[in-house]
């Protein structure tokens, strides 16, 4: 392969949101919800990676390999663990990040929610409280207040529809209550705030940092779903199935997105804002899911989802590896919002970093030849910065760039050689030739 070449002021940067880093989020819905035991590998997010008092070596090693952006979040449990109660402390560390990642001259992605609640908005309901939307309001003209001058980027939501989806439809997240009525409040209510949200940060933010516009957008999970391509009436039934899932994932709530209008199965009627609400969309790029007729998935709608065709890679997470679907996926986006793009996750667990040079050229090489067919992707950042915990997956997980052992007293942290391959990448602005295969055994 010959140099891929990105565009000059691309964004390299790398991601993590704050409990999954930070540690002690003790005021959250999470933090709670672990202490039943629940996670799969028997952790619990403790101390984390201790990002909260660690961040100065972080950025240290973020200025090390290079990376001019970086997207991090505020954990509205921490800055207001008691309603109405700002904890002044907490919002100076956060000052103190924000202040330190400026004077390395490192371009800051904001990210306000990240699925994690305070303890006492999930006690009277979560999102299905009314009330939670006024809450909610309240923190963000809060943090626009304290913080506005940094942010390049704005993240109102991450990945809005993970949450009703895994806590409200599979019932995996807390507060693990199935059901379709909560599942569709849920989703309305984040659109609501998110419509609110992306008004209020406009109006109280002209402009960005480097006097452009003010850039608000979400980070949308994107899945490459796909029917498994069984023949006759399985077949049909499948690839049925992609299109109802693909809707029921994103499609709804970027429908609503783009026009302010509700439907099925996330509702009907109006969103006062929701128009056009985004000045960027924000791609979280994993995998490719593929659905497959089972009987044996009642539950599912007779739709396997965790079978993995013949060949085809996996990451420790079960996921296909599947860079060939990154591109429908802009291409999709591109031309439903016609806004630029920022990459806001991609990665893989892989603990041994056998994989991870290969993932992130192959992903990189999609990316390019995107920007190649005229689509303005602006920037990447890669999941993880950090070894982190990993929701329900706890620690066993491993999306880290940089390596860290979260048992280990020290909580040492080391480069994987897939960071300097990444580092190498970001000094040239390019994929140099032959990349990836003097980083790893793939
Ligand atoms: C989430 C991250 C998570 C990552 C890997 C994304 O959907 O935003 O918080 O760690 O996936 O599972």
């Amino acid at each position: 392969m010959s140099e891929l070449r990105f565009p000059d002021a691309f964004k390299w940067g790398a991601a993590v949101s704050g409990h999954q880093v930070e540690g002690h989020n003790r005021h959250s819905d999470w933090w709670h919800w672990e202490q039943k035991g629940d996670i799969y590998d028997g952790t619990r997010s403790g101390a984390a990676v201790d990002h909260w008092n660690r961040y100065p070596e972080d950025h240290q090693l973020m200025v090390d390999l290079g990376l001019n952006a970086f997207r991090f979040g505020i954990e509205w449990a921490r800055v207001e663990p008691r309603e109405g109660h700002f904890d002044e402390t907490a919002i100076a560390t956060y000052r103190a990040m924000l202040e330190s990642l400026r004077e390395q001259g490192i371009s800051i992605c904001l990210t306000l929610h990240h699925w994690v609640l305070p303890k006492w908005v999930a006690d009277r309901g979560d999102w299905t409280n009314p009330d939670t939307e006024r809450f909610f309001l309240r923190y963000v003209e809060r943090m626009v207040e304290a913080f506005g001058e940094y942010p390049d980027l704005w993240i109102t939501l991450n990945e809005p529809m993970v949450v009703p989806l895994a806590a409200n439809l599979a019932g995996e997240f807390p507060p693990q209550r199935r059901s379709f009525r909560a599942f569709r409040r849920v989703v309305q209510a984040l659109l609501r705030v998110h419509a609110k949200s992306y008004a209020l940060i406009h109006d109280r933010v002209p402009n960005a940092p480097d006097g452009g516009p003010t850039m608000v957008g979400v980070a949308q999970a994107y899945p490459y779903l796909e029917a498994w391509g069984s023949t006759g009436l399985r077949g049909c039934y499948e690839r049925r199935m992609e299109q109802w899932s693909r809707r029921l994932v994103f499609r709804a709530w970027d429908d609503a997105l783009a026009t302010g209008e509700l439907k099925f199965p996330i509702g009907r009627g109006v969103i006062e804002g929701l128009e056009d609400s985004i000045d960027f969309c924000g791609v979280n790029y994993y995998f490719r899911m593929s659905l497959r007729f089972s009987w044996r998935c009642v539950s599912r709608l007779f739709i396997d989802i965790d079978s993995i065709p013949e060949g085809v890679e996996q990451s420790e997470m079960g996921w296909q590896i599947w860079p060939q679907g990154f591109g429908p996926v802009l291409d999709e986006v591109w031309q439903r919002f016609g806004k630029p793009i920022y990459i806001t996750e991609n990665g893989i667990a892989d603990a041994e970093d056998r994989h991870r040079a290969h993932y992130l050229v192959r992903h990189l090489s999609e990316l390019h030849s995107a920007i190649e067919r005229g689509i303005p992707v602006k920037g990447y950042f890669h999941w993880s910065l950090l070894d982190n915990f990993e929701w329900r997956e706890g620690f066993a997980k491993k999306f880290g760039l940089i390596e860290v052992d979260h048992t280990d007293p020290e909580l040492a942290r080391s480069l994987r050689q897939s960071a300097k391959l990444y580092a190498r990448i970001i000094e040239a602005n390019a994929i140099p030739t032959g990349a990836s295969e003097d980083d790893g055994p793939d």
